[in-house]
């Protein structure tokens, strides 16, 4: 698997990829749409909703976890790396999906999990049968006495069996960690990756992947350096971006090549630094990482500058791909992040945490929208998260009976966990399931979301929907958007503006105050309704 001869230097083989400039969808299939009526999302509701997808234009669709998992943690738990659980339907089912959504022209990226599997996975079964000392034990990471490691879901990051060995799970108990020193796990992972591939997948979304390898030795972290979760801002710690991880993605990358494509993948590394995220983006390792420093920004012009500058050099400069994020599955939506007082996002409180906060939902909703036209004229790649194409809030007053994130109870109930960004999207009618499925809902929706199905704003000019339709459409056509370079304009304190050639501008007013627009001939696109030559407070626009 190692090639030590490829040069490290900017990112040379994937040119005008695909990915560079995609916009992708994100589907978390179990909240996307039902067709069996169980109350949970599968591939033939999705299937049936696939003209969502094309109506909004987007490149790409990336499926996160849909194989056989008792969801622990909502599928990132797999029992088996190339299955579909029946609950989502079938590899028949799985297979329609791919080739009708190629018949719209949408490629398909689907999750890979390689850090954990499922408790339920049966290696790991194999593994507690066999005890202490046995070749089945070394496919994951038992010790005889633990480390000071915490999992990244809160508590300590392991578990103790029967027999007295304790395994490494650094999200839930029910998340055992592979021992990626195994030459096994190497070899089993590299035929999930073809069997997808086989099945005609244009790429892979890589969890957690800046943890798989270890140090050798497992050593303490020193007290204090294990941050927030899933939070950029942590200092280094023992388990994550080791050196190793390079030589596996540069491995993974020629698996990819191999097949007619070209196929990439995008993975999901916190990156505090650019530092941090350099070693990927070169050579010839990993095509993609995400780009997350958006998210947990306040609605501040400053701040978003500063790190679009940054990320757009460390994209520059290592000729790698940064994708645009303002949402996910993980993290609270950003109706709601931008319409909360934006001292408590920079940082939260207690009661923050716990979804005791006012919200300002009109507020929030227009800066939302006008975020979104700042993510899609940015030079790159876009991902955009299922629901934030209808402003949906996240759901912070949900009974905590129904709640289901692992990260809830694990925390001892200080965090309410990500549910409320995984509520079953609202298709159409007035009150639950809102067109969901024939059935419930495996989580509640809220009772006020009737203004925002899809169908209450399919023909309403000036729904978020339409705004994302005609923005991305925009995108398409327009030969200044999508990959390529920026330059920034003087702008008033708290306006954001800037060109892209040709004849393309961006500004977005995080201020409060109406700024005057600069010379143009056209307006292409705005987020909300311009008053004659100004751009009135929260609102973005796109001209020409
Ligand atoms: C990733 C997923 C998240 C999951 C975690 C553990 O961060 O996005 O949903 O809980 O990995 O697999």
């Amino acid at each position: 698997m190692s090639d030590k001869a490829v040069p490290d230097g900017p990112a040379v083989f994937d040119g005008d990829a695909w990915w560079r400039d995609a916009v992708v969808y994100q589907i978390y299939p179990r909240s996307f749409a039902d067709a069996d009526g169980d109350g949970q999302g599968d591939l033939p509701g999705a299937l049936a909703r696939l003209d969502h997808l094309a109506d909004l234009g987007v490149d790409a669709v990336w499926l996160s976890p849909f194989y056989p998992s008792p969801l622990a943690d909502g599928g990132y738990d797999v029992a088996h790396y190339t299955d579909v659980d029946p609950r989502y339907g079938t590899l028949a089912d799985f297979d329609a999906y791919v080739a009708a959504a190629a018949a719209r022209d949408i490629k398909v990226i689907v999750d890979i999990v390689p850090n954990h599997c499922s408790a339920a996975h049966p290696r790991f079964r194999q593994a507690l049968a066999a005890g202490p000392g046995s070749p089945e034990r070394e496919w994951f990471l038992f010790r005889d006495e633990p480390n000071n490691w915490q999992s990244m879901f809160g508590g300590p990051a392991w578990t103790q069996t029967p027999d007295g060995q304790w395994y490494l799970h650094l999200f839930d108990s029910a998340q055992p960690d592979w021992n990626w020193r195994h030459p096994g796990v190497t070899a089993m992972f590299e035929d999930v990756l073809r069997f997808w591939l086989d099945r005609g997948v244009s790429g892979f979304r890589i969890d957690v992947a800046a943890m798989l390898f270890k140090e050798d030795g497992l050593p303490d972290v020193v007290p204090g350096s294990q941050g927030a979760p899933l939070a950029p801002g942590r200092s280094a710690v023992p388990y994550e971006h080791q050196p190793e991880l390079l030589e596996l993605y540069r491995s993974w990358r020629k698996i990819l090549a191999a097949y007619p494509g070209p196929r990439g993948t995008v993975a999901e590394i916190w990156f505090a630094d650019p530092a941090q995220a350099r070693p990927y983006l070169t050579g010839d390792g990993l095509a993609q990482l995400f780009n997350f420093r958006l998210m947990p920004l306040p609605w501040s012009a400053a701040e978003f500058r500063a790190v679009i500058e940054e990320s757009h050099r460390l994209a520059r400069e290592t000729g790698g791909s940064i994708p645009w994020v303002l949402g996910n599955h993980d993290v609270p939506r950003m109706a709601t992040r931008f319409g909360i007082d934006q001292d408590l996002v920079r940082a939260p409180t207690a009661d923050v945490l716990l979804g005791r906060v006012a919200v300002d939902h009109e507020l929030g909703r227009r800066r939302a929208r006008a975020a979104t036209l700042l993510l899609l004229a940015l030079p790159g790649a876009a991902y955009l998260y299922q629901g934030d194409e209808l402003g949906l809030p996240e759901y912070l007053d949900m009974p905590a009976q129904a709640r289901q994130d692992p990260m809830f109870e694990r925390t001892g109930r200080a965090f309410i966990g990500r549910d409320g960004c995984r509520v079953p999207l609202p298709w159409s009618g007035t009150s639950a399931p809102y067109g969901f499925g024939p059935g419930g809902t495996w989580l509640p929706q809220p009772a006020d979301w009737a203004h925002l199905t899809v169908a209450a704003q399919r023909d309403d000019p000036g729904s978020t929907l339409n705004l994302h339709r005609a923005a991305i459409a925009l995108r398409r056509e327009h030969p200044a958007l999508g990959d390529g370079d920026l330059t920034w304009l003087d702008a008033p304190p708290g306006v954001l503006a800037l060109t892209r050639e040709p004849g393309f501008t961006l500004m977005v007013n995080f201020g409060p105050d109406a700024v005057p627009l600069p010379p143009h001939h056209d307006v292409l696109l705005a987020s909300g309704p311009l008053d004659g030559g100004v751009l009135p407070a929260d609102t973005a626009v796109w001209l020409s």
